[in-house]
This record gives structure tokens, C-alpha cells and sequence, in this order.
């Protein structure tokens, strides 16, 4: 999760579904809402993210369309994307509709569609999108779930479009009790799992890769799994 300042950990990811995962997670979003907004409010821009957008904004042409998944409260990421030159058309998507009541509040313009969605239910076209960007989310789908969700995106990519995300770069199934006062669920594959389940689902995608520290509004310096991947 972006914010690891935690105070437990529980075991018991194991015994639950799916579905009651990603139950946690949406209950978990819609109660700690406020604090989550109130603390990215605060926090400003991760390096990272300013250095991945920078590149993404210097891949796309203007008008191009944009879907983002897990956008929060809208900031920063969905209001540095609403609001470049380039003019974008934003997509963005998430379970929690509180998360989206907030984004709705931090970030109005007609060039900005919000979806209160689980992203793994969403259906497009093949070839819609000229980005898909997931920033601090993909780590919440239940690791059965990561990889045919990589594959709907790579369908949805056009040729040449790119998916850019960040991935949690430890191993295995966290719940942790009292993230932001909440009980919050997360998981990934590691770094080598990551590229493995990529590289099995990605189709025609070409992905790179790369580990990145962050430290801005924590404590601890946190490494995420960054990840770009453009469609041949
Ligand atoms: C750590 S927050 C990141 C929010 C935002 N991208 C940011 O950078 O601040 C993760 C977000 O992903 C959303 N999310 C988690 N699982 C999701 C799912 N299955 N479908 C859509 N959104 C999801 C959560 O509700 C939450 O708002």
C-alpha cells in the first residue's frame, strides 16, 4: 500500500475468496476515505510517479484516451492527468464510492469520466485506450485475479499504447489491520512472480521493469515495482 506505517499484521488472507478480498478492501477505502484524501492532500507528488508521468505524457498524443484504474480521491494523479496540455480523456475507475465521491469533489472537468466499478468487472473494446495507468492499486486484486485482468488490459491497449502501474515487490497475501484506522487487504508475487505473471498474461506487450524508492510523507523508504509495458 502507499502508506506501509502499520501497526499489525494478520494472518488469514488464506481462508477468504476473492470476493470477500476485495470486500475488504472497498469497506476499508469507503471508511478511511477522509484520512486517505486528507493525507495525499498533504503529502504532494512521489517522485516516481511525477518521473513515470513525465514519460507517459511525452509517449501520448493529444486528445488520447486514458483509463485509470483504482484513482482514489482523484489526487494526484487523475487531476495531473485532467489537467495536462495535451488535453486528455480520463477514464477513472474505483470500488470505493467514497474514493470516487471525493475524486468528483478534487477534480471537475467535462474531460474526466468517474466509474464507482471493480475493476475486474469492466469490459471495453479490443483496442480503446491509448494508456492504461493503475497507480497504488493493482496490489489490492487477489493474486488469482492480477494476471486475467493484465490480459484484459492488454486488449484493451491500441498498438502502441502503454500500461503503466506499480506492483508491491514482497511476496504473498498481508492483511493488516489498521491501515489508516482500517483493515486493508494487499498481495503480490515478488519481484520475479510480477514479471513471470506479466510476461504469461501480457500478451504482446513489451515490458520493462524497474524497482523504485519512495519516501515522500513516510517515515520508511518503500520500494514499489514499476512497471511499462507498451503494446507491439
Ligand atoms: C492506495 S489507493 C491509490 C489511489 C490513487 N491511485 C492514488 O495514487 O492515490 C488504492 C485505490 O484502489 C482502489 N481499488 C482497489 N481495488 C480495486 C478494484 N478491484 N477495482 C477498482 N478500484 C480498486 C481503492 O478503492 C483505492 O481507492
Amino acid at each position: 500500500m502507499s502508506n506501509p506505517e502499520a501497526p499489525s499484521n494478520v494472518e488469514g488472507a488464506n481462508s477468504a475468496g476473492p470476493e470477500e478480498l476485495k470486500l475488504i478492501v472497498q469497506r476499508g477505502y469507503d471508511e478511511c476515505s477522509p484520512t486517505y484524501t486528507t493525507w495525499q492532500d498533504s503529502r504532494g507528488v512521489p517522485q516516481s510517479v511525477s518521473d513515470n508521468l513525465s514519460r507517459l505524457f511525452s509517449h501520448l498524443k493529444p486528445n488520447a484516451s486514458i483509463l485509470e484504474l483504482g484513482c482514489g480521491p482523484g489526487i494526484p494523479c487523475t487531476r495531473l492527468l485532467v489537467g495536462h496540455e495535451l488535453e486528455l480523456n480520463v477514464t477513472a475507475v474505483d470500488i470505493s464510492a467514497s474514493q470516487i465521491t471525493h475524486a468528483r469533489e478534487k477534480v471537475q472537468s467535462p474531460r474526466v469520466e468517474f466509474v464507482h466499478a471493480d475493476m475486474t468487472k469492466l469490459d471495453y473494446p479490443e483496442g480503446t485506450f491509448d494508456a492504461v495507468v493503475a497507480f497504488y492499486s493493482f496490489f489490492h486484486l487477489p493474486r488469482e485475479e492480477q494476471g486475467p485482468m493484465v490480459k484484459k488490459i492488454a486488449k484493451w491497449l491500441k498498438p502502441g499504447g502503454v500500461l503503466l502501474m506499480n506492483m508491491k515487490k514482497e511476496e504473498g497475501d498481508d492483511i493488516v489491520e489498521k491501515w489508516m484506522g482500517v483493515t486493508m487487504f494487499s498481495t503480490g508475487f515478488g519481484v520475479e512472480g510480477n514479471l513471470k505473471m506479466l510476461e504469461e498474461y501480457g500478451e504482446g506487450l513489451d515490458i520493462e521493469a524497474k524497482l523504485v524508492g519512495e519516501k515522500l510523507g513516510l517515515s520508511v523508504e518503500v520500494f514499489f515495482h514499476w512497471i511499462w509495458a507498451v503494446k507491439k
